[in-house]
């Protein structure tokens, strides 16, 4: 954490800024260790501080060792506004694309004068682009919780089961096992319902003959994970088989084409390419993947539109799907890491076509 404080300060001197506040909770919780809901953290080139209320002090000292911790009184921007003053710094960055100006010049006018707000963008997060080793490790522990929960459900799934049933089953798996819960909304989308690519698990029942697109993840030590696989039940057509095997196909080819210093757009077309000659590019609407760490969509982008460039130490997904209105859909989705030569997949479920 030390470390991500003095990469921080680095950035202050190189923007001339004699501080800056951070709000965003997962940029809180990158800087600070701290898992409160409430709290700000500002950094100067002498000091780093949480500050936040009565409720988490005792918490934030105990997370956040490395911060001076303040308690702020009934008005926190008063605290603030003390802290600048003590601090002496005139020009602070915000993170213009979490809060407004109006919130932090109209609250602190009347404590601090002479004050330059100076908005900023991707101040913590292009730190958090590059995963350190301990960040690996609880990406590693959070995929591999929810590939455990994929294998789990395998046994689980019978036709005549809600979708909800499903998705129950998993999140209470993977609580049971230590997460602090699902890293967002189960998607359990069976049969027709599986061209919706964000198809929630609803109340319709699974069929035998459905392929079910199963897509979740875990949250666990603060970090995310996101996996999906398509399955089918009980027996499969050899449509289901071709398009399975399309969209593996072209899983695949991104896996090993994707190297470093490629850009998000050219490694979304390794796997649109494979889809658009089978005749199906109409049919994949969405981008090939997106960085996840803290939050389950970060930086990089990878997708048609996408200018990332994508480098050594990004942990990313890789998720094609096919989606035909009235018949139903396949996604599969593993998490990688950038490593020298290429990616390295953390998702270790397998992903052969199964019938369950
Ligand atoms: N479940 C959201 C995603 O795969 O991006
Ligand atoms: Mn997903
Ligand atoms: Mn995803």
């Amino acid at each position: 954490m030390e470390k991500r404080i003095e990469k921080l300060r680095k950035e202050l001197a190189k923007q001339d800024l004699d501080g800056v506040i951070i709000n965003h909770p997962s940029n809180r919780f990158y800087l600070s260790g701290f898992t409160g809901s409430a709290g700000t953290v500002m950094v100067t080139p002498a000091s780093a501080m949480l500050i936040t209320d009565f409720r988490y002090t005792e918490q934030a000292q105990e997370q956040a060792p490395h911060l001076e911790v303040i308690e702020h009184d009934l008005k926190k921007m008063d605290t603030l506004g003390e802290l600048i003053l003590r601090e002496k710094a005139k020009r602070i960055g915000f993170e213009a694309d979490f809060e407004t100006f109006s919130t932090v010049e109209q609250q602190l006018k009347e404590k601090i004068e002479n004050v330059e707000w100076v908005p900023t963008q991707n101040f913590v997060e292009k730190f958090r682009n590059y995963k350190s080793p301990e960040e690996l490790e609880y990406l590693q522990k959070a995929v591999d919780l929810a590939d455990l929960a994929l294998e789990h459900i395998c046994g689980f799934i019978k036709p005549g089961m809600k979708e909800r049933d499903v998705a129950l089953e998993l999140e209470f798996f993977m609580r049971k096992k230590g997460a602090k819960g699902s890293s967002f909304e189960i998607i359990v989308a069976s049969g027709p319902r599986g061209s919706l690519p964000h198809g929630i698990a609803s109340d319709k029942e699974i069929k035998e003959g459905d392929l079910v697109v199963i897509d979740m993840g875990a949250r666990l030590n603060g970090y995310a994970s996101d996996v999906t696989r398509t399955f089918a039940i009980g027996k499969a057509g050899e449509k289901e088989k071709e398009i399975y095997n399309t969209v593996l196909e072209a899983q695949l080819a991104a896996i090993e084409g994707i190297k470093p210093g490629m850009s998000g757009q050219e490694a979304d077309k390794l796997s649109r390419d494979i889809i658009s000659q089978k005749g199906y590019g109409n049919n994949f609407g969405h981008g090939l993947g997106h960085g996840i760490g803290i939050d389950v969509h970060e930086s990089p982008r990878l997708s048609p539109i996408s200018e990332n460039t994508l480098e050594k130490g990004m942990v990313f997904t890789i998720e094609p799907g096919i989606y035909l209105p009235g018949w139903g859909g396949v996604r599969i989705e593993d998490i990688v890491v950038m490593e020298d030569d290429g990616v390295r997949s953390l998702t270790r479920a397998q992903k052969e076509f199964k019938i369950i």
